[in-house]
């Protein structure tokens, strides 16, 4: 295939040789003349393991030009790369200066030519870039996007050091596309690259790069944390790291990455306090961990906060134990927030299965009955009687009886702490606590922000 790379820096420079090595044609495109020379005399712009190597056969199997002129690039291509950077402005932000810059040179360039053309965005860039890209390239063009031209994400992972390596084998391969044809030719481009080819949405391909990059920061720091404080306890930390990473099943693993609800429960809370509290008496800073907690209490304020807005007082509680199938309420964070919703007079009914209360003993009746003495007012052990009774559902855990919820009773406002349905046709609001709209039905989604403005206190 004959691809067009913007911007010879790492990530283009190593994408321009190793896709001249898979056997496409490559045209290198960069405002710097001395790249542009390198690149020309078969020498790469960068210090990396190989990329010398790749550079000259791609140069010498004329595989590979380089040019300034980005017309000439767009017109001879049918996948224009876009690999310039995002440096931080001073305040922090990311800065698109550069990004934009070129989607404007590719969208002169497209206005002069025929033919379908696919801009894929390999820089790291946030949500909605993408489609900043395609409106700059429509201005500038007088092209229609998805019929004249798209735009796609594909994040790059390679590390610097092992570039060359990282991109021939990379975990896997992510677009984020909204156009077929473009799909079609990324795989065709990709076809000799291992790992899992993955098709998304435009704007979850955006995010990942992010998530990936702050995730791996997360782990740098705590496992540095972890180190200092074994260290101070004369415990070798990476003894203790290497059998922390054998277990696959809940710590290196999907596990407890599901974006939801509060920790809770007997374990949790109490051990990770014990862990900061241990830390602090041997004058060891952890920041990271000592902010877990933090995180957790904010996660319970949102939650309160996402059920306040919805503007009605009659609210439905379904799930009041820490997790489905138990009835241990001993820092249930779902308690919490029934806590402080009494203490802002909402009128609630609370229904769980498996919580008797006059069954619950030993310290799990202590701690429930230490925070809500009077919990009796509102449990009732009739789910139906519950639901009918609310203008609010949240629901706090994934029992099977909930699952029917939006079918059984449309129009009810449900709040979704933990991710219960991957999709609602719903004709009823429905929120989640920590993802975008699920709520598939297109007229429920149009009445949504009208309503929610009306209120009844
Ligand atoms: N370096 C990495 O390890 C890495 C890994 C993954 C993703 N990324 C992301 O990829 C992007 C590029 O990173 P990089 O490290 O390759 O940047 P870089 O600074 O090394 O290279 C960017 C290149 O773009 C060129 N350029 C600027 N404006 C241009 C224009 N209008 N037309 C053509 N070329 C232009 C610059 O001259 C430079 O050569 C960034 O968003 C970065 O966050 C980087």
């Amino acid at each position: 295939m004959k691809i067009s790379i913007f911007g010879m820096g790492y990530v283009g420079c190593v994408g321009a040789a190793c896709c001249a090595s898979l056997g496409h044609h490559v045209i290198g495109v960069d405002v710097s003349p001395h790249k542009v020379e390198l690149l020309r005399s078969g020498r790469p712009t960068i210090i990396e393991k190989d990329i010398e190597r790749l550079v000259w056969a791609a140069h010498e199997s004329g595989r590979l030009e380089a040019t300034m002129d980005a017309a000439y690039a767009v017109e001879n291509s049918e996948i224009s790369f876009i690999a310039v950077g995002t440096p931080s402005t001073k305040e922090g932000h990311l800065s698109l200066d550069y990004i934009y810059k070129v989607a404007g040179q590719i969208g002169e360039a497209l206005g002069k030519k025929k033919g379908f053309h696919i801009v894929a965005v390999r820089s790291t860039v946030l949500p909605g870039t993408n489609a900043r890209i395609g409106e700059i390239i429509e201005e500038t063009s007088g092209k229609k996007r998805d019929q004249d031209f798209t735009v796609v994400s594909n994040p790059e992972f390679l590390r610097e050091g092992t570039a060359v390596h990282d991109y021939l084998n990379p975990p896997l391969t992510l677009i984020g596309a909204d156009n077929e044809t473009a799909v079609d030719r990324m795989r065709a481009l990709y076809e000799d690259i291992p790992g899992e080819f993955i098709v998304t949405d435009i704007r979850v391909a955006e995010m990942m790069k992010y998530v990936n990059n702050t995730y791996h920061a997360l782990k740098i720091v705590f496992g540095n944390e972890i180190g200092n404080i074994c260290k101070a306890l004369d415990v070798d930390s990476h003894k203790v790291m290497e059998i922390f990473c054998k277990d696959t099943q809940l710590n290196i693993s999907p596990y407890y990455f599901k974006p939801g609800f509060a920790y809770g429960g007997s374990c949790l809370p109490k051990d990770s306090k014990a862990l900061r509290t241990l830390a602090r008496d041997h004058y060891i800073e952890t920041p990271v961990i000592n902010s877990i907690e933090e995180s957790n209490e904010i996660q319970k304020k949102n939650a309160v906060d996402m059920i306040v807005e919805k503007g009605r007082r009659k609210v439905g509680i379904l799930g009041l134990s820490f997790k489905a199938g138990t009835d241990d309420l001993r820092c249930s964070p779902i308690v919490d927030v029934v806590e402080a919703l009494l203490g802002k007079g909402f009128e609630l009914r609370i229904y769980d299965k498996n919580v008797k209360l006059s069954e619950i003993t030993g310290t799990n009746k202590d701690f429930i009955m230490a925070k809500i003495p009077h919990l009796q007012h509102f449990v009732y052990d009739d789910l139906d009687r519950v639901v009918s009774g609310s203008d609010v559902l949240v629901v706090t855990n994934k029992e099977a009886e909930f699952t029917d919820l939006p079918k059984k009773y449309p129009g009810k406002i449900i709040v979704d702490l933990v991710r219960a349905w991957n999709e609602v046709d719903y004709e009823g609001n429905y929120e989640g606590i920590s993802w975008g709209n699920i709520n598939t039905n297109e007229k429920q989604n149009e009445k949504i922000g009208k309503d929610m403005t009306e209120t009844e206190f």
